[in-house]
């Protein structure tokens, strides 16, 4: 029939649309997820990690190169200690559970936070999972643990100040390519696209330099809830924002 494809033609998924170089999310309300549905909270967390595998899948089909998520930022020290103790253990039952699907989808996968009060043999899960998919070439998987922005902030500070300190950098150089090369994300674009579930809209120590121009996705379903369809909705607001980085953008010429 004109006008439409041919049987045999594929429509790419996410023709059409604009692919972001780097998503963040902030998976948020695992434990609201959990409480409507009568069940215990680390529920939510399980549910949780079957919507970061799905997320996973649908930035490789859809091409998006980068994509950090938050799974465990260093506020939530405060959380009940069995609480906390579960999403360690999440993490290094998806490392073991997922590893070779990551490997297989040719995903690199870089975990960034503080690795001070970690305990021995969950670093050493780390270093071997970032060693097993350096080479890697396709999607960049950041998974932000025992992350805060804040903090990751300071350190560089600090690095740059001893590195004055000890003559090998002038103040004069330092500028903002040299303080974001100090910051774990050092290499990575910065995220063109944060989402944030079930919400709420703030970035609770998320990615704070990098989000500099980051346009903003608030979704009102829970983590354990967002699906394909939820991302490709996403991906359909960010191709409609108009991003201006401080200028007047192309309408206004
Ligand atoms: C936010 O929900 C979720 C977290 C703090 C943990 C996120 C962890 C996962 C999604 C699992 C993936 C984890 C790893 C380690 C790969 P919430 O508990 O704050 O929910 P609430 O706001 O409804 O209480």
């Amino acid at each position: 029939m004109a006008g439409e494809p041919a049987a045999s033609m594929k429509v790419e998924p996410g023709a059409g649309l604009k692919i972001p170089r780097h998503i963040g999310v902030i998976m948020d309300g695992n434990g609201r997820w959990a409480r409507q549905r009568g069940k215990r909270r680390t529920e939510g967390h399980v549910e949780g990690v079957k919507s970061l595998r799905g997320l996973v899948e649908h930035c490789v089909t859809y091409g998006v190169p980068c994509l950090t998520v938050f799974s465990f930022s260093s506020e939530n020290w405060s959380r009940p200690s069995d609480e906390v103790s579960f999403i360690f253990n999440l993490l290094r039952r998806f490392v073991a559970s997922d590893l070779q699907r990551l490997i297989r989808n040719n995903v690199r996968v870089r975990i960034i936070g503080s690795r001070v009060g970690l305990e021995p043999s969950l670093v050493k899960l780390i270093d071997d999972v970032e060693a097993k998919t350096q080479a890697n070439t396709g999607l960049t998987l950041v998974v932000a643990f025992n992350y805060g922005s804040k903090a990751e902030i300071v350190a560089a500070a600090r690095h740059l100040a001893e590195e004055v300190a000890a003559g090998r950098l002038s103040p004069d150089d330092i500028d903002e390519q040299r303080l974001g090369d100090a910051l774990y994300t050092a290499g990575l674009p910065d995220p063109d696209v944060i989402i944030r579930t079930s919400g709420e809209q703030r970035l609770s120590n998320f990615l704070l330099w990098q989000a500099a121009y980051a346009e903003f996705v608030f979704v009102d379903e829970h983590w354990p809830d967002f699906d394909e369809a939820s991302f490709v909705r996403v991906l359909e607001t960010y191709t409609q924002r108009d991003r201006r980085f401080g200028g007047i953008g192309a309408d206004a010429r």
